[in-house]
């Protein structure tokens, strides 16, 4: 079953042809980075007008690459929230009048299950259940993953998503945007020991997170430097930054499967590309007797192909939807 998946939650416009739910046939991702740059985040108004411009050439784009047409397609998958409700509706619109046109059955997919799913990619053999950190620039949630289509919440964020923060401590240190990827690359020049900041855990037994205390952490060491942060010391902040994030994170997936007793865990997101986070996730899942496993890169950050495979699975276990089918800011799951 080839299935046509579209995502446009927020300032990515990608399509792709996912075969069976487990062959990729073609990913194309436009990114709209360069236009949101200049603001230093993405700016809802420009992403809708920019998804509009971008969604039929890279659907095109994702038919040529399969070497397939419409006429290919056995059904459609959508990206229904969360995300930005202007730019999610631009391809809820195509993938509804695709569908109505071909008369083929169209889904509409969690954009944080289909991070998730992204997984069962390279990973098809993985026993149920296991714990999953979804971690992203808009997302910081714990979920048990019951199956390729159910999960439960175990934690979320409490205030920033990891990747805000990451996004929010470059820009304090006026690195540019997104800040993720730029943090990781001078950390690894830095000193992750050379300033204690705070990993905020909250209460013994919580599986929520919180990334403001760290973010404010930066923001006043910067200002007691009382000038501009020398080369040397940016590398120290950033280094040492990273590493508050990410024991943070990993201490609490740690925390879920311990206390789920599951020793299988998936770590999903934009931020899951993190070197430092794939170093000390594999480092701690070693010494705990924890299996830990990561999409690669490329599936980590927005793309349809991850749409593509839990759609593919709704849609066998029959899941539909029709013309009324709307775009969510907020989603539920589980
Ligand atoms: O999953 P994604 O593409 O979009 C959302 O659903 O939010 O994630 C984007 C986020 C951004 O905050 C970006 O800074 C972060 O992922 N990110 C990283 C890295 N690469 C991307 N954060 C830390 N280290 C990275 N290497
Ligand atoms: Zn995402």
């Amino acid at each position: 079953m080839n299935i046509l998946a579209i995502e446009s939650s927020c300032d990515e416009t990608a399509a792709a042809v996912v075969e069976d739910g487990e062959k990729v046939r073609s990913s194309v991702v436009a990114s709209q980075v360069p236009i949101h740059r200049k603001y230093g985040g993405v700016v809802p108004e420009l992403a809708s007008r920019q998804h509009v411009q971008a969604i039929l050439p890279v659907i095109e784009e994702a038919l040529s690459r399969a070497e397939t047409s419409l006429a290919g397609l056995q059904g459609i998958a959508v990206t229904q929230g969360p995300g930005l409700v202007g730019s999610l509706l631009v391809g809820i619109a195509v993938a509804k009048s695709l569908a109505y046109v071909l008369n083929l059955p169209v889904v509409g997919v969690n954009h944080i299950l289909g991070h998730v799913a992204a997984i069962f990619l390279d990973f098809s053999g993985l026993k149920f259940p296991f714990v999953s950190l979804v971690v992203s620039g808009g997302h910081t949630s714990l979920f048990r993953v019951e199956s390729r289509t159910r999960m439960a919440l175990l934690g979320r964020t409490r205030d920033d998503a990891a990747g805000e923060a990451f996004d929010k401590v470059a820009k304090l240190l006026d690195l540019g945007y997104p800040g993720g990827e730029i943090i990781d690359r001078l950390g690894k020049e830095g000193d992750r020991t050379a300033i204690p900041f705070p990993r905020t855990l909250l209460e013994p037994d919580s599986l929520d997170f919180s990334f403001s205390g760290v973010k404010t952490a930066v923001l006043n060491y910067l200002k007691g430097l009382g000038g501009k942060p020398s080369p040397s010391q940016l590398r120290d902040v950033a280094a040492s930054f990273q590493e508050a994030v990410v024991d943070t994170l990993v201490s609490k997936v740690l925390r879920a499967a311990r206390r789920e007793g599951i020793r299988e865990v998936v770590v999903a997101g934009g931020v899951a590309c993190n070197s430092r986070l794939r170093e000390k996730f594999s480092q701690e899942g070693k010494e705990s007797g924890m299996g830990v496993c990561f999409p690669p890169p490329a599936l980590c950050t927005d793309n349809a192909a991850m749409i593509g495979v839990a759609g593919f699975h709704l849609l066998q276990e029959g899941v539909r939807a029709d013309l009324t089918l709307n775009a969510y800011s907020r989603m539920n799951i589980g």
